[in-house]
């Protein structure tokens, strides 16, 4: 499953001759390990904002050297933008231009993060041409950066101001190599009563997590990546997948639960194993689910319907069985796919089904939220799995090296970071969104 086009192309006598030929070269991207500086070098903090000092002294806190306006030469790991108070297209350049110079010294793995407001129908016509114009200038971006580094943005939702905990949260995020392969996303974050965790390094101590489709793929790296952040995790996968579950649990410390996510009361057996066994339920993880790809003219009507009841008609029965319980505090996140966004050839079932997570988590937010809790969605691209793997090679090296911007599949791992944030506390803000996952894939905006 690896890509062994990008190992070729990064290493030895190959990488030479790759040069020589003026082949792709997908570079490595900086993922996170424990205990990892959250960016390769300091920080250039460009533009203006009510509480820049505040934020400023916030991000030094966290380890990062900030420097205010001037990188006075200096190697960057990270940019930032602040342009949450313009108020007019003309004054972007200014900016957009400073940034465009430091761009030069920005290292590989390194972060150009912005942060402004959502475009609204409200606003004054040039206020919203300015951020919607924002939303545009940072996804190019995202496709002009080098060395595996990434363009990203924070909207602040109404008055929500950028030391909020879930503004923090996303711009940690969006920082730090848990967003790999997240490039050209924005998050929109609102007031909220999230929280940052005390420990950064390890945000799910204390927290129970049930992860579906965890024998292997996706999952199996979801459930890795909440024990790594300190949480308890119970895996759930098919009776069938029955040893490749408990592996991946033992791995984990985890316990499991055999069960088809399309029983009827698969919802309460979740709550009962995670209630019986530790005291609580925090955070549930849709990811189970499959595909039976079949052109619309060929599909039959068991590909279509078992894809339908896996992938979505399951979770909204699951859901309705979290919101009846008394869980407080409860974290959903759920597993979309570009498809459902931008559609794709031969997946009208499963597209259906993932763009049916998508609506899902955005109407069951304010649910969510009346008990402290949240749902959110993440949409990966293409993924190094077995399920990808069988894709055919010509398929798939246009799917990894040519449609992404980082020019490379994205690793389970990948989606399991996203996950993981966006099912803690600080993510709280965060509340209905979907997040992409997909290296900044041509498929979809
Ligand atoms: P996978 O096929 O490797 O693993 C899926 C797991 O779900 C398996 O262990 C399977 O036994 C389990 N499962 C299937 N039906 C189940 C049921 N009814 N009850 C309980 N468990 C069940 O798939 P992969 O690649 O790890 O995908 C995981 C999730 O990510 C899926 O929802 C998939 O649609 C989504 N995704 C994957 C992408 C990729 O490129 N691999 C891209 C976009 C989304």
């Amino acid at each position: 499953m690896a890509d062994k086009y990008l190992e070729l192309v990064n290493s030895g006598y190959t990488k030479k001759v790759a040069k020589l030929l003026g082949l792709p070269r997908p570079p490595r991207l900086r993922r996170y390990e424990p205990g990892s500086a959250l960016l390769p070098g300091p920080l250039l903090v460009l533009g203006a904002s009510a509480r820049a000092q505040q934020l400023s002294d916030e991000l030094t806190s966290w380890g990062i050297d900030v420097r205010r306006h001037d990188a006075q030469g200096d190697k960057l790991g990270g940019i930032l933008l602040l342009l949450d108070e313009l108020t007019h297209p003309e004054q972007l350049g200014e900016v957009m231009l400073t940034a465009g110079g430091a761009l030069r010294q920005l290292l590989p793995g390194g972060r150009l993060v912005s942060v402004s407001r959502p475009a609204l129908a409200h606003d004054e016509p040039a206020v919203a041409a300015v951020r919607q114009g924002i939303d545009g200038a940072m996804r190019s971006l995202g496709r002009e950066m080098r060395g595996g580094a990434t363009a990203n943005g924070v909207l602040l939702a109404e008055d929500t101001t950028v030391t909020s905990p879930s503004a923090l949260g996303a711009l940690r995020f969006f920082f730090s190599g848990r967003s790999a392969y997240v490039d050209g996303q924005f998050l929109t974050v609102r007031n909220d009563e999230g929280s940052l965790p005390a420990d950064p390094e390890r945000p799910l101590v204390g927290k129970v997590a049930v992860v579906t489709g965890a024998a292997r793929g996706i999952g199996a790296a979801i459930a890795r990546v909440l024990y790594r952040d300190g949480a308890q995790v119970v895996l759930v996968d098919m009776p069938a997948a029955g040893e490749a579950l408990a592996a991946v649990a033992n791995e984990v410390h985890g316990t499991t639960l055999q069960l088809d996510v399309t029983a009827a009361d698969a919802g309460q057996r979740i709550i009962d194993h995670a209630v019986n066994r530790y005291g609580h339920l925090d955070l549930v993880v849709h990811n189970a689910g499959i595909t039976r790809d079949k052109l619309l003219a060929n599909m039959d009507q068991a590909r279509w319907d078992s894809v339908i009841a896996v992938n979505i008609a399951s979770q909204l029965r699951m859901n309705e069985a979290f919101l009846a319980a008394d869980l407080p505090g409860l974290r959903v996140v759920s597993l979309a796919s570009t498809s459902g966004i931008a559609g794709n050839r031969g997946q009208s079932n499963y597209a259906a089904s993932k763009g049916g997570v998508i609506g899902m988590v955005r109407a069951s937010a304010e649910r969510f939220a009346e008990s402290g809790g949240s749902i959110a969605a993440v949409a990966p691209g293409f993924i190094e799995t077995e399920m990808t793997a069988k894709i055919p090679l010509g398929t798939r090296t246009v799917a990894r090296l040519v449609l992404p911007s980082l020019m490379q599949g994205g690793l389970p791992q990948d989606v399991a970071e996203a996950i993981a944030f966006l099912g803690s506390d600080a993510a709280a803000g965060l509340n209905g969104q979907t997040l992409r996952v997909c290296g900044q894939s041509l498929v979809g905006a």
